[in-house]
């Protein structure tokens, strides 16, 4: 039996939204450079967090984040040029990486630009060696953030795919989503051995499946998938992606 907790946190606008997630950010990289000589934290792709990067390149954040300590990873990524507007490595390095003073080896995007497959063992490799990993074990995160789709995708885990299945790899290769195209993205196993997990999830669109991942448990949607055995998950709402969840929540 896992020590799993999880609560929702609504927010009342999207600036909101962007501010708590900035501040679950800046507790938890204070709490683990407190304990331990670095921060490993993996982002997302999409749309919903990216007001939280930019949030983040600001002050208080900007001089109140140990930088110089912290490592950012990717849940998953389009295997497209970074070039291209929908390389999650690009929105990223855009909204935040120009601006903090990060160092470049701390950076770890997927490389999305290889062959998929081998970009898949390439990034399992460097998660080995960064985690120091011995076969068969699984990277501890200190926070991952994931967002969710209208169809309750999570990372590039979409619904009916067999990569939902995998239990051994940490990354895999799918073709899905939108854009259409091929993925690399992190498994289940690697999401739920995290320490603090935080979905994002803001919109209209996406309240009736907050409201099935809560109240339908029997319909697994992979974003309903996500119970760190050991961690903390945080559901992150904004007012309009909670407008149907019941008051008890
Ligand atoms: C990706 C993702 C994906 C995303 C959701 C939500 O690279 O496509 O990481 O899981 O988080 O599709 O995206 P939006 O925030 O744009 O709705």
């Amino acid at each position: 039996m896992g020590i799993y907790r999880s609560k929702i946190i609504v927010a009342s606008h999207i600036n909101h939204l962007a501010e708590k997630g900035a501040e679950i950010f800046h507790g938890a990289a204070l709490d683990s450079t407190m304990r331990q000589s670095c921060f490993a934290v993996a982002l997302s792709g999409g749309s919903s967090p990216r007001l939280m990067y930019r949030t983040l390149s600001k002050e208080p954040y900007l001089s109140g984040i140990p930088w110089q300590k912290i490592h950012i990873f990717w849940v998953d990524e389009r295997c497209v040029p970074v070039s291209n507007t929908a390389s999650n490595y690009s929105a990223v390095k855009k909204d935040l990486l120009n601006t903090v003073p990060i160092p470049l080896n701390h950076i770890h995007p997927m490389p999305g630009e290889a062959p998929p497959e081998k970009g898949a063992l390439q990034y399992q490799h460097e998660l080995m060696n960064f985690f120091q990993l011995e076969n068969g074990q699984f990277p501890v995160f200190d926070l991952i953030f994931l967002g969710m789709g209208a169809d309750g995708h999570t990372a590039s885990l979409f619904p009916g795919h067999e990569v939902l299945e995998e239990k051994e790899q940490m990354i895999v290769t799918v073709k899905g989503g939108d854009p259409y195209v091929n993925r690399l993205t992190m498994t289940f196993p690697v999401l739920n051995h995290a320490r603090n997990v935080v979905f994002l999830v803001s919109g209209r669109e996406k309240a009736e499946t907050v409201k099935t991942i809560f109240e339908k448990k029997h319909a697994v949607l992979p974003a309903g998938r996500v119970k760190p055995e050991k961690g903390e998950l945080i559901w992150l709402l904004d007012s309009e992606a909670a407008s149907l969840l019941a008051e008890s929540h």
